[in-house]
């Protein structure tokens, strides 16, 4: 990885590869339709062709050629809206394989894992690459993200997906974009040394917390991306007792819609809850060991019951005191 990541040429526009077009509609391009109950629709525009709906039919042809933002009414008085999707959209309702990154935890994956212009990020699994997109747009033309997948029905899902929303013209796919089949513990070693960001959407990342550590650079970050507060647990500690990683630093985020109209002002009534937890930690310089934590864990947050990777530094097993409360830090 070491030599230029890719030889986008030099004067490519700085919307290439972003996913993004511009100008009037054209054939083979997706558009999105929104009718006004919310309910989405997306296809490629195809000339002559015709989208039918429980409101009738709309030609394609009175889309081709039209600037994106319009509505549209189909033959039995239905009104749609018209746009490109744009990416947040696309992930949602492309073709899945496996479970997708949902774009709240994608933006915050790009930013909180540091994902820049020219980087060269590693991630497994690609999945139905959802997030892959999200990589390749922040590294651009010129980074690289190196997708290891071990199954190859989700590899050939991926790569459908990422092509057809950066357009990438047949036989072709993203300059920036290294998809491989496998398993990335075994495919990251062959990587060599200066990875700068390691993105892990998989069962059991704690499992490849030595070869990131091999490959990212000092300062690199690995950001976990795991469904279930055991997996997070496990891959916490992992990387603790690694030892070679800043303090893992665990977050999830939720959002919610919100309800504005006039006085009628107040949080929606659904919201996406839960969807995974993230970890991030940063590598530290060969040979160098993050500082040791002046703050004693919880009592009983390393009793008899917990199995899980130990940190060197915490009380031996004889001298916890398990009635205590493991969830309340003894210095509150
Ligand atoms: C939840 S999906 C990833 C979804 C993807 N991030 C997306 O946004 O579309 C997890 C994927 O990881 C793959 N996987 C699991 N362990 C792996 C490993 N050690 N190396 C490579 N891929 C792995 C699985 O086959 C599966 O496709």
């Amino acid at each position: 990885m070491s030599e230029r990541p890719t030889d986008a040429p030099a004067d490519v526009p700085a919307e290439a590869w972003s996913g993004v077009h511009r100008g009037p509609l054209r054939e083979g391009e997706w558009v999105r339709l929104v009718d006004n109950k919310g309910r989405k629709h997306n296809f490629e525009l195809v000339a002559g062709k015709r989208f039918f709906s429980n409101k009738g039919h709309l030609d394609h042809d009175d889309m081709i050629g039209r600037e994106e933002g319009f509505t549209l009414v189909s033959s039995a008085g239905g009104q749609y809206l018209v746009f490109r999707p744009l990416l947040n959209e696309f992930v949602v309702s492309m073709p899945r394989g496996a479970a997708v990154v949902y774009p709240k935890d994608a933006a915050q994956i790009v930013a909180l894992a540091d994902i820049y212009p020219g980087a060269r990020v590693v991630e497994a699994g690609a999945g139905s690459g959802a997030l892959t997109c999200s990589l390749l747009r922040a590294v651009g033309p010129w980074g690289r993200v190196t997708s290891f997948e071990l199954r190859e029905e989700f590899a050939d899902v991926a790569r459908r997906n990422v092509n057809q929303f950066f357009s990438a013209p047949e036989g072709q796919t993203h300059p920036a974009w290294d998809l491989r089949l496998g398993d990335l513990k075994e495919g990251l070693p062959t990587l060599g040394t200066d990875v700068d960001r390691v993105i892990l959407d998989m069962l059991d990342p704690w499992n490849c917390v030595d070869a990131v550590a091999d490959a990212l650079v000092p300062g690199g970050i690995v950001c976990a991306y795991v469904a279930t507060t055991t997996q997070l647990s496990r891959v916490v500690e992992t990387l603790r007792v690694h030892g070679g990683f800043t303090e893992p630093q665990p977050w999830e985020s939720l959002v919610r819609d919100w309800h504005v109209e006039g006085l009628a002002v107040r949080p929606g009534h659904k919201m996406i809850g839960h969807t995974a937890f993230l970890v991030t930690a940063r590598r530290m310089a060969p040979g160098e060991a993050p500082p040791r934590k002046t703050r004693r864990p919880a009592p009983g947050a390393y009793g008899p019951d917990y199995t899980g990777p130990r940190p060197a530094d915490v009380p031996a097993l004889e001298s916890v005191q398990p009635d205590l409360d493991p969830a309340r830090p003894l210095d509150d």
